[in-house]
């Protein structure tokens, strides 16, 4: 029996160590791994279809139509036609560019229209309902990629899509969730039944002929169908007997524009992101040459030093989004300025690892002679090499809560970006100054920070995130993983993370993720800790090039999001 005991206690103790040996050296975490082309988005169904298109031949841009589309199908949390969004893209030849579909205030906006009779603004007006939409730029954002990139016809591409509206997408866990969490506002908002009211459950099909037939026009009519069809008639009928401003002619006066991206280097890194009126690529710009200077690989990931560099760097840059920020057909902005290397020395010259600065003695910087976490991303390479970052929303969940029935589709309250009265905060939490105050047709400031990473000269990485004001610090956060700690794509989106935004000032962290001492050194050191605000911060998808030329899709673990490729 003895002998028996022995072996038996060696063979355990042989297995322990082995595991044990395992743990220390963690294999690291892939995500899926395709040769060609690759779609990262909100929804599988979404992911699919893009890259169905690209199986059929089409491009990375037929593949954005089509995913765009499926998008506010099978995930009306952000997916939109009524809504806005980004892009920015580099071509195979290498040739990068942006596209800014933001969504516009209306022709009757005007500066104090969310103010009462004392001057403070009346949050819900610019949040929930008629009042809070701006003109939707979706459509003509997906009609201005497809006629300057697109290869495959739009009826191929879009009657996926409608396919997908008729027969319906299963509903998961998650959104369940939210059409119970969000019940009482569609109720408040929508004078009749919508049809998330209706009570589906995880693993229902939630199907939208109304949508489909939407969709159906729009294939038959092209972009004036939404701007100047029966569509947009429907639209703005619909919008106005609920007590909206948006006009036809706002919905004929409708451009998406082509932006020259922001461009900025990090060590070996060539980064490419969203311009104005996002401030996303101008803040990232910012931050990243900030602690460009320091060793954060030899600080470690999420480790003091490297918290208290990238929350002061996060800081300085919120601040100065806050005031310099703005649509740039409407003010002057000195973006050079703001993201050369001078103007980022003299920023950071007050930082020290030993206190915290304190943004209340802290605004945004002297220039001399100077004059809604629910969004959603996705990120597609092609097989011929191109890849695009896309960021689109409504806003907050759902955006207005308006669900217009005859179409299918949600209207976004992106109103509640301007700043309503400079000074005072949105629904982020975000001041603003005269820069985005609201104007006729002028655009809202956005946070949204859709970026393509360049390493030398090649594409790298395509990668962004939902998450409103802590849009621009998770994008951020998933660059440096990859570049600073070595991780996986898989790994780099599902790292826990944290934000800093200059006011309120705090760092929020996402709950139970971080190192108990840790959160007392930063305490220690004059920090404020905010565990609670944010369940989760941001939600990244991206797509990496790997050595080898393979790509790798890291699909953030916080929602349903899915990589596909082949
Ligand atoms: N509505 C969120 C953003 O544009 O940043």
């Amino acid at each position: 029996m003895r002998p028996i005991l022995y072996l038996l206690l060696f063979v355990l103790s042989f297995s322990c160590k082995t595991s044990t040996k395992q743990e220390l050296k963690k294999e690291p975490i892939k995500g899926v791994i395709a040769k060609k082309a690759m779609v990262v988005s909100a929804r599988e169904e979404a992911s699919r279809i893009g890259k169905e298109i690209m199986q059929k031949g089409g491009n990375a841009f037929d593949a954005m139509v089509a995913t765009e589309m499926a998008l506010a199908v099978a995930y009306p949390y952000a997916g939109n036609l009524g809504g806005g969004g980004f892009m920015v893209y580099r071509k195979a030849d290498g040739e990068t560019g942006a596209l800014d579909y933001r969504e516009k205030a209306p022709l009757a906006a005007s500066k104090d229209m969310y103010l009462d009779e004392n001057g403070d603004p009346i949050a819900e007006k610019s949040q929930l309902g008629s009042l809070a939409v701006g003109v939707p730029g979706t459509i003509a954002g997906i009609f201005a990629v497809h006629q300057k990139f697109g290869t495959l016809p739009i009826e191929d591409i879009l009657t996926p899509v409608v396919s997908l509206a008729k027969k319906g997408f299963v509903v998961t866990k998650k959104q369940e969730k939210r059409f119970v969490k969000y019940k009482d506002l569609f109720f408040k908002v929508n004078a009749d039944t919508i049809p998330i009211l209706k009570g589906y459950k995880a693993n229902d099909t939630l199907k939208n002929q109304k949508l489909a037939q939407t969709l159906q026009r729009i294939i038959e009519h092209g972009k004036d169908e939404f701007y100047n069809g029966e569509t947009g008639q429907k639209l703005v009928d619909f919008i106005q007997s609920n007590g909206g401003i948006i006009t036809m002619e706002d919905l004929n006066k409708y451009e998406a524009k082509w932006r020259q991206p922001v461009r900025f280097e990090y060590k070996d890194l060539s980064v490419i992101s969203m311009s104005p009126p996002s401030s996303g690529g101008v803040c990232l710009a910012q931050i990243m040459n900030m602690i460009e200077p320091y060793d954060l690989a030899s600080y470690g990931h999420n480790q003091l030093k490297t918290i208290q560099v990238i929350a002061e760097a996060e800081r300085r840059a919120y601040a100065d989004r806050s005031f310099y920020l703005g649509d740039p057909d409407f003010v002057r902005i000195p973006i050079d300025t703001l993201i050369s290397d001078p103007y980022l020395e003299y920023r950071m010259e007050d930082f020290s690892f030993d206190k915290a600065t304190l943004s209340s003695e802290m605004n945004c910087g002297n220039i001399p002679g100077y004059e809604s976490e629910e969004t959603t991303h996705y990120s597609i390479v092609d097989q011929f090499g191109n890849a695009i970052s896309v960021t689109t929303t409504l806003n907050g969940a759902y955006g207005s809560k308006l669900y217009v029935n005859e179409l299918g589709f949600f209207l976004n309250n992106e109103m509640d970006d301007f700043s309503a009265k400079p000074g005072v905060p949105n629904m982020f939490g975000l001041i603003g100054a005269e820069a985005n105050a609201i104007a006729p047709e002028k655009r809202m400031l956005s946070s949204m920070t859709p970026t393509i990473v360049e390493k030398n000269g090649e594409f790298w990485m395509s990668v962004g995130t939902p998450g409103g004001s802590t849009i621009i610090t998770s994008v951020l956060q998933a660059i440096l993983n990859v570049k600073e700690f070595d991780m996986t794509m898989q790994e780099a989106v599902n790292a826990p993370r944290f934000h800093h935004q200059w006011l309120p000032d705090v760092v929020v962290f996402e709950p139970e993720s971080f190192d108990k001492n840790l959160l007392n050194d930063l305490e220690q050191k004059g920090y404020s800790i905010d565990e609670e605000t944010s369940k989760i911060i941001g939600k990244v998808d991206g797509i990496l090039m790997l050595p080898d030329g393979t790509l790798e899709g890291g699909a953030d673990k916080r929602g349903d999001d899915t990589a596909v490729g082949f």
